[in-house]
């Protein structure tokens, strides 16, 4: 474990994952990039502590527990180990992953919760807040779900999720429902404490002044802070969480005790490690979280007025991802756009270091980033095994097997200054959190020692001019030594057996930029190297696009079922029905669609020149043979779609009883005729 310098403290935090689901790539899009930041200030031989663990509290714990009939301990218990064994397998390494629910924690919110009370920044007043009459309780946060006061989303109780994204404070929410039972709730009246985030506003307006880290976080948090900052009422009524200070029926918001866990991680990590704790927290530090865009606003306001009002070291900096998005649609679970870490991608044998490379370098850190299989296919087979794995092979295979250990001579000063630059700008790229445009640059590297190996002709070179060829091969396994340093914090395990396969010795992640200069012993044996890269081929890709859409069309088969009942949907006039074109056709033609067991393709004859392609959810009820020359009834108007890569365009109308049960008109009518 490191320990962090004690003059110049750099702690690295990463938002801490809520222990109640599994590890999907949204998630890593904030860890990775967070990974790599630590492993290249140790190549800059800047020491940091790195820390992150369990979020266990608030209602997204006890919902889901409630929901899994399990509790909260249980819960948390399962997700905290999932996540520290996926975050060790993808080369994630924390020094610490704690647990907000440890006792250090509990300890730590309430002496700073004192503190703000000491402070006077907490007063007690008396609000209305959902109350559901049927479950006889009140709703905080997701218990409850309403409308947004600002925009008129549907929202629930904290956050507007689905509209303007804003922090509502309990009793905001408009028509609200009990997430349990449905019911509508009431509102009644009851105490509750409150931070006094309004007084903290010019001292936050100077604090983003001068933070540092992504623009994006704050930018964002600028406009909240000029537009509105409201006290945030920091009590909750439920039973899991820390107990608020005297109150033993309030448990404090779990947007309290979350943050601190970096404190308490700090503390529990300085405790074994035998260091001051303080020293990061109460001293000169440079703090710098990792988190997503979406918790800026708590992480650029709410956060560093807590600090500040307890007396604590403010963040230095924070560094904010953008959102992801799955083949091109926004990320979401409950539609089936979602890449899980271990099913969907170590399962089936892709190695954690190609992932680690897709998200650093797909696009800028506070960008969009898509995940797409055949992205990730074009990403590994043309730069890991086109440019770089290539170079690397090439290299150590010719100089195994010509010299068998590095060869005499000088490194070039044209390629050490090549390497000197690469280091000095990669350094930059680091510096400003622009992961992807210092990989492009790594990659730049790898470009020139591919160029340089090719022109030189080294296979020419050992019969006709042997010492010429020494030089060559001695560049060429320096630019290697280079790229492997470089490489190193993106890609660790892949390099860490590059490095074995350079014949040298000792942890490459404990080796520096620098050591990039330093010119490789002749003599030094070479071992026999084997590839390091393989390309992925096309069957793979489809096998893992068919998991993909499989699961997208069960979600939306799920959302079809979960339809809201007659009475709750809006009335329609007649004019509304005739923008729909329903028609009778025949079916002329029908197929399987490989890789789907629910869909089939269909050819009706709705009376135009063409029959209509159609593909339909059918496939379960019905086989392709039993479908020819049974009559439909077709939406004609739908928009053209695109399932499993087939075009359709309708819609087969059929009733939904566990299944599809087809429409037919009661006797033989002609083809395209209109359905009223
Ligand atoms: O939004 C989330 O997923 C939270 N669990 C993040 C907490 S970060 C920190 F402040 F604790
Ligand atoms: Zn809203």
């Amino acid at each position: 474990m490191p320990n962090f310098p004690i003059n110049d403290p750099v702690l690295v935090t990463c938002g801490l994952p809520y222990a109640n689901g599994k590890c999907h790539i949204g998630h890593l899009r904030t860890y990775i990039p967070a990974d790599i930041f630590v492993r290249s200030l140790h190549k800059q031989g800047q020491d940091a502590l790195f820390v992150c663990g369990s979020d266990t509290h608030g209602t997204p714990i006890v919902v889901s527990a409630e929901q899994l009939d399990t509790t909260p301990e249980q819960l948390i218990e399962k997700y905290h180990h999932h996540f520290d064994e996926v975050f060790k397998n993808l080369g994630i390494k924390f020094d610490f992953f704690g647990s907000t629910d440890g006792q250090v924690n509990h300890n730590r919110t309430n002496e700073i919760v004192n503190k703000l009370i000491e402070n006077n920044y907490v007063y007690p007043k008396k609000i209305d807040l959902a109350y559901c009459g049927h479950c006889e309780r009140f709703l905080p946060d997701r218990y409850v779900e309403g409308i947004c006061p600002y925009c008129e989303s549907p929202a629930r109780g904290d956050e507007c999720d689905q509209g303007c994204g804003r922090h509502l404070e309990p009793g905001e929410i408009k028509d609200p429902l009990c997430k349990i039972c449905g019911n509508k709730a009431k509102y009644r009246e009851q105490e509750h404490f409150f931070f006094r985030l309004s007084s903290f506003r010019d001292f936050l307006l100077e604090h983003l002044d001068t933070l540092g880290g992504t623009a994006n976080a704050r930018n964002y948090a600028r406009e909240w802070v000029t537009q509105e900052l409201k006290d945030w009422c920091i009590t909750r009524n439920l039973e899991w969480g820390v107990r608020f200070p005297g109150h033993d029926e309030l448990v404090v918001y779990v947007w309290v005790d979350a943050p601190i866990g970096y404190i308490s991680f700090t503390e529990e990590y300085c405790n074994t490690a035998g260091q001051d704790w303080k020293q990061i927290w109460q001293g000169d530090s440079r703090i710098i979280h990792f988190i997503g865009l979406d918790i800026a606003y708590h992480h650029c306001i709410f956060w560093p007025a807590m600090l500040k009002g307890a007396g604590y070291s403010l963040p230095w900096a924070v560094v904010a991802s953008g959102m992801v998005k799955v083949e091109d649609k926004t990320f979401s679970k409950s539609r089936g756009y979602v890449v899980w870490v271990n099913e969907d991608y170590l399962d089936h044998g892709f190695h954690p270091d190609l992932l680690r490379y897709y998200l650093a370098s797909y696009t800028s850190h506070t960008k969009e980033l898509n995940f797409s299989w055949t992205v990730f296919q074009e990403k590994v087979n043309n730069e890991l095994v086109g440019s770089l794995g290539n170079f690397l092979y090439r290299t150590l295979h010719f100089a195994n097997k010509n010299f068998g250990s590095v060869p005499e001579g000088q490194v070039s000063p044209e390629v050490l200054d090549e390497i000197r630059e690469t280091i000095q700008n990669v350094i930059e790229a680091m510096d400003e959190y622009e992961f992807k445009k210092a990989i492009d640059i790594i990659m730049g590297l790898s470009a020139y020692g591919n160029t340089y190996f090719q022109s030189n002709e080294p296979w020419h070179l050992i019969k006709q001019d042997p010492d010429a060829c020494s030089r060559v091969v001695k560049d060429c396994l320096q630019i290697a030594k280079a790229l492997v340093l470089l490489f190193e914090p993106v890609i660790p395990t892949k390099m860490t057996e590059a490095w074995e396969q350079l014949g040298l010795k000792g942890d490459v992640s404990q080796k520096t930029y620098e050591d990039g200069l330093v010119e490789l012993e002749s003599g030094s044996i070479l071992p026999k190297p084997v590839i390091l890269f393989n390309k992925i081929e096309d069957k793979k890709i489809a096998e893992m696009e068919i998991i993909m859409n499989n699961r997208v069309a069960e979600a939306r088969a799920k959302e079809e079922k979960t339809a809201p009942s007659p009475t709750q949907l809006p009335k329609i006039t007649f004019e509304d029905f005739k923008t729909m074109d329903i028609r009778i056709g025949t079916v002329v033609n029908a197929e399987t669609i490989k890789g789907s067991d629910k869909l089939l393709k269909l050819k009706v004859d709705i009376g135009e020149a063409e029959p209509r392609q159609v593909v339909a959810g059918i496939a379960q009820t019905q086989g392709p043979e039993e479908m020819v020359d049974k009559q439909v009834v077709l939406l004609a108007n739908m928009k053209p779609a695109k399932l499993f890569g087939v075009e359709s365009n309708g819609m087969i109308m059929a009733a939904d009883e566990d299944g599809a049960v087809l429409l037919h008109p009661e006797r033989k009518v002609e083809n395209g005729t209109v359905v009223r």
